[in-house]
């Protein structure tokens, strides 16, 4: 990850978010106990659309899908959506998921081709069906009928890197392994203790086409359930999938741990039992009902940086890393 200038994202998102609160004032009211975290800096601007929605008489629900739509829709972000770095074939592969916390409904879709925003179409199969989770040409065709449009989701700047993959000699492949993988995860609560959990991802740049990870898959990538809070998982999704992240520390919160204490023993829970994963990027961030969060990464040489928008104000934080 780049460095960021901490203080400046401090300034701006926290003028962004009072001028918003000052501005409206049913919106101040709707977002006064609200409380968004999300993955990585990209964060900052999804905390900020999705307060934004919330202010405006949006449901939290709309807040998260909007707000995870303006880094789905940025074509700078390339692990992410429109501009998301391609599988081996050269072709963009989109998951997503979201989860209600309140009615415990969760929808998803993994290897979603040519649509830009697969955390609405993810929406819609949770609103719309009775399923959980669609792929490939079914959810495509899913999203088609929804009304969204197919278009090319290679960007320049996207095939010109993976023209420079392919044609680099000995390139490495998924067959054996290398990381190029952040996704958007948001989680967000209105302060009367709802709860909602949100991610998005193209997963592994130059991934084995078909190839599907924790972003789409509930208890992994995303969870939340009003009575306890929410979770998300940032970094090898092909390991944290193994280990049901989201859910596992959902579980722990509804058992009364903290979320910070939830997403440490995750992290415990992982170094004791994968002794690989002294390298890599393996990342969590976690919301309680109640409004507290937490957040871990695994290795202090990967950190995650996460974004937290709470009372009008955004900061960029970095997570607590447990092996240093
Ligand atoms: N965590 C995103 C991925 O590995 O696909």
């Amino acid at each position: 990850m780049e460095p960021l200038d901490r203080r400046s994202f401090i300034v701006s998102a926290g003028a962004a978010g009072a001028a918003l609160a000052a501005g409206s004032p049913a919106g101040a009211a709707q977002t006064s106990g609200a409380v968004f975290i999300s993955t990585w800096k990209w964060g900052i601007p999804a905390n900020a659309r999705a307060a934004e929605v919330l202010g405006a008489g949006g449901s939290l629900l709309d807040a998260v899908e909007k707000g995870i739509n303006a880094i789905e829709d940025d074509p700078n972000v390339d692990t992410v959506g429109y501009g998301g770095l391609p599988n081996a074939q050269g072709e963009v592969e989109l998951d997503a998921g979201v989860m209600n916390g309140t009615t415990h409904r969760a929808g998803s879709v993994c290897n979603l081709h040519k649509i830009k925003n697969p955390i609405s179409v993810a929406r819609l199969v949770m609103e719309k069906t009775r399923h959980t989770t669609m792929a490939g040409e079914g959810a495509l065709q899913f999203a088609i009928a929804m009304g969204f449009e197919p278009m090319q989701l290679l960007t320049p700047k996207s095939l010109e890197a993976w023209l420079k993959w392919k044609n680099t000699p000995n390139h490495q492949t998924f067959w054996i392994d290398k990381d190029h993988h952040d996704t958007i995860g948001m989680l967000a609560t209105d302060g009367n203790g709802h709860v909602v959990a949100g991610c998005s991802t193209s997963g592994l740049a130059w991934k084995i086409p078909g190839r599907v990870a924790d972003s789409p898959l509930v208890g992994c990538g995303y969870y939340a359930d009003d009575s306890a809070g929410a979770a998300c998982a940032t970094g090898n999704g092909d390991v944290m999938t193994n280990y049901c992240s989201s859910a596992y520390i959902v579980a722990r919160m509804a058992e009364g741990a903290h979320p910070q204490e939830a997403c440490d023993q995750l992290m415990r829970f992982m170094a004791k039992t994968a002794p690989d994963v002294t390298r890599g990027q393996y990342c969590v961030v976690a919301l309680s009902a109640g409004g507290e969060t937490g957040a871990a990464s695994m290795n202090a040489a990967q950190p995650l940086q996460y974004a937290l928008w709470r009372a009008g104000r955004g900061s960029l934080q970095t997570a607590p890393a447990y092996l240093r």
